[in-house]
Parts: C-alpha cells; structure tokens; sequence
C-alpha cells in the first residue's frame, strides 16, 4: 500500500511516500480503507523524534482516523464491512500514530473496540478533524476547566487546531473570548468564529491586553498549550482565583512560573491530557446535528504531506490540515 512513512528522525525530508505492507489483521482488529486522517502539531513531534521514546522506523503517523471497514478479524461483531467509522487514537494507553502505527497510508489496521460509527450526515474530513484537537480541547474547558458561562477565556495559539476547537467550545458554553494568534488575517478569522477579542501577540504584550480588556481583573481562565513563550505573562494575566489550562507546550515545557502570583491570586494550574472516549461521541453528535461545524484549514492528498508540514511547522494554519490517502 501507498504510505507517509517517516523514514528517519529529523527535518521535513524524512517523510517519504512510499510502498509498505498492507497490515495483516490481528485478533480484534478491522482493516480500514482510510479516506481521511486529520494532521496535528504531534505528527511535527513524532517525524522530529520525542525524547525518550523509540519507534520502529519506517514509522506512519497520523492519530486521527476515519474510514470505511473492508475486511474484519474472526470473532469481530461489532464492526461490519462497509461501516464508515471513526477511529479512537487511544489504545491501551498508547496512540495511534504516535506510539503505534496511524493512519496516513491506504489501509490501516486499528481494534474493532475503538471504532465509532459515523452518521451519513458526517463526512470522513469532518470526522477525521475531530479526536485529538477536538478531543482534547473538549477535556481541557469542559471537565478539566469546568469553563462557565459569561466567564472571560483567554485562549493563545488560537488559530491551531487545539485553539480553533476551543474558541468554538468556549462560545457554545457562553463564555467571553479573547483570542491571541500571530497574524491579522489570523484574528480576522478569529472574529468570524466568534472571538469577542482578538490580540496579536506577535505584536502586542498579551498580558497587558487582557487587564485592558477585562477591566484590570484578568482572565478568568486562561489556555496555554504554547509554553516557555508565554508562560510567564499566562500567569500574570489570570485574575485572583482564575485557573490556567494546559495540554503541552510548543515552545517549550521548561517554562518559568512566578510563585508569586500563583499564592498571592489562588491561581489553580490545572494539565488536560487527552479525552475520554465519551467526548469522541458527542462530538461526532455535535457535529452530525450541525450544532458544530469543524474548522478546516484545507484538505491534501497524500503526495502533499510534506507541504502539509510545512503549513503546520510555518504556523500557517488556521484550524486543520486533513489528508486524503
Ligand atoms: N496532551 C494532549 O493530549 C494534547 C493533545 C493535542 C495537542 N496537544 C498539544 O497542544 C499543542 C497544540 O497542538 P495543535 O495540534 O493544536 O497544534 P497546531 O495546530 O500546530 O497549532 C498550534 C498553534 O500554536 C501557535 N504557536 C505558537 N508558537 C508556535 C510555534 N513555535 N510553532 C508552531 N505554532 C506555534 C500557532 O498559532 P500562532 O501562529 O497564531 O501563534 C499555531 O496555530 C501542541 O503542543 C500539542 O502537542 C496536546
């Protein structure tokens, strides 16, 4: 079969496409015919190499999974060939496309157990758009952050696929939204989305922007995936008793706090890991009800996945980059 194989660690010219075995189905499992596969910042990490985790190259990642079953295991009953699924990334613990073999290629072989069925109404791009920006992003506001009505979010990297999927959620629960991102075409998109406020904070000092807009309370809750860069003014923006959200660090986890702030305003850090396999499903009702609309920057054929890291790496996406194998 045709694949992305990440061929060694290292820049943009370790990913090849190239012929790789068709997978052969183990107990439990489904082979897909893979017709959409949603990239993240985490297939920038996993071709870069993560410290402390070694794969077997060639290595094919791609986590977010959705395609249509052509063959099944013996035994498996729960999944039908023909069925249009979308595939949950977490494996025991482990996921696709990170530790394990993902989805950008022709087939892909996945468990039967993490098959979500998927209305005719949802397409294979839109679904694919959703488990680990989405997911993520759902786990980080709703259940870790508890996110409010009429609270005020400060949501930074807002134009990734994290941050676009948060914007939307922190609109759908009725909070105030400040948006930071890099570009004016950025924020403009921002609005458009729904963002109350927009910062440009490649230009602009963020913290000093949310005191400004929240009449010198800060953020009630503040997101910070981005890290070592914008850690420390995260802190000083959050109001007495706000909470910071994070699920990674972009640039960087050895970031600085100032202790300081954090006893004298009760802040609460609270880390976001992931999703639970129930926010999969409602997301994929959300969306089939029309009731959310993912945010797609543009849609490649397998050939393009180096442009497509390209688009990722170069912070020129605005939402998601989906592969069509
Ligand atoms: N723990 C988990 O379960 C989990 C799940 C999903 C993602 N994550 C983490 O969350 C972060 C975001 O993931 P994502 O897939 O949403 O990423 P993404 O789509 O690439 O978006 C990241 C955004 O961050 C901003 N950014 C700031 N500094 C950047 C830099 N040096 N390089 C690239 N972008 C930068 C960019 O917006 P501007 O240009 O506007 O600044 C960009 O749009 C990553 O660190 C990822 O590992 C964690």
């Amino acid at each position: 079969m045709r694949a992305a194989l990440i061929v060694e660690h290292g820049d943009r010219s370790k990913v090849v496409i190239g012929e790789y075995p068709t997978p052969e189905l183990q107990e439990g499992e489904v082979l897909l015919a893979v017709k959409a596969v949603g990239l993240n910042h985490l297939d920038i990490f996993v071709r870069r190499g993560i410290p402390g985790r070694t794969l077997e190259l060639p290595h094919i990642s791609g986590g977010d999974i959705a395609g249509e079953v052509v063959q099944v295991a013996p035994g498996v009953t729960s999944v039908a060939v023909g069925d249009r699924v979308l595939v949950d990334p977490l494996v025991h613990g482990q996921a696709l496309g990170e530790d394990l073999r993902g989805g950008l290629a022709e087939y892909a072989s996945v468990p039967a157990a993490n098959c979500i069925p998927l209305p005719d109404a949802l397409s294979y791009e839109d679904a694919a758009a959703l488990p680990i920006a989405y997911g993520t992003a759902w786990r980080m506001l709703i259940t870790r952050g508890q996110l409010q009505a009429g609270e005020t979010i400060l949501i930074l990297g807002a134009s990734g696929g994290v941050g676009t999927a948060a914007v939307q959620i922190a609109k759908s629960v009725g909070a105030v939204v400040i948006a930071a991102a890099s570009s004016e075409s950025k924020l403009e998109k921002l609005r458009e989305l729904g963002a109350d406020h927009v910062i440009n904070y490649s230009t602009d000092d963020f913290s000093r922007e949310t005191w400004r807009i929240t009449g010198k309370r800060g953020a009630d809750v503040i997101v910070d995936y981005t890290g070592k860069e914008t850690w420390p003014k995260s802190i000083r923006a959050t109001k007495v008793g706000g909470r910071i959200l994070t699920c990674g660090a972009t640039t960087g986890f050895d970031a600085v706090t100032d202790l300081r702030y954090v006893w004298t305003r009760e802040i609460s850090i609270l880390g976001s890991n992931a999703w639970e396999r129930t926010d999969l499903e409602k997301l994929v009702e959300l969306v089939s009800t029309k009731q959310l609309v993912p945010v797609i920057d543009r849609v490649l054929p397998l050939e393009d996945i180096r442009e497509a890291h390209r688009i990722i790496e170069e912070r020129e996406l605005f939402g998601k980059v989906i592969i069509t194998p």
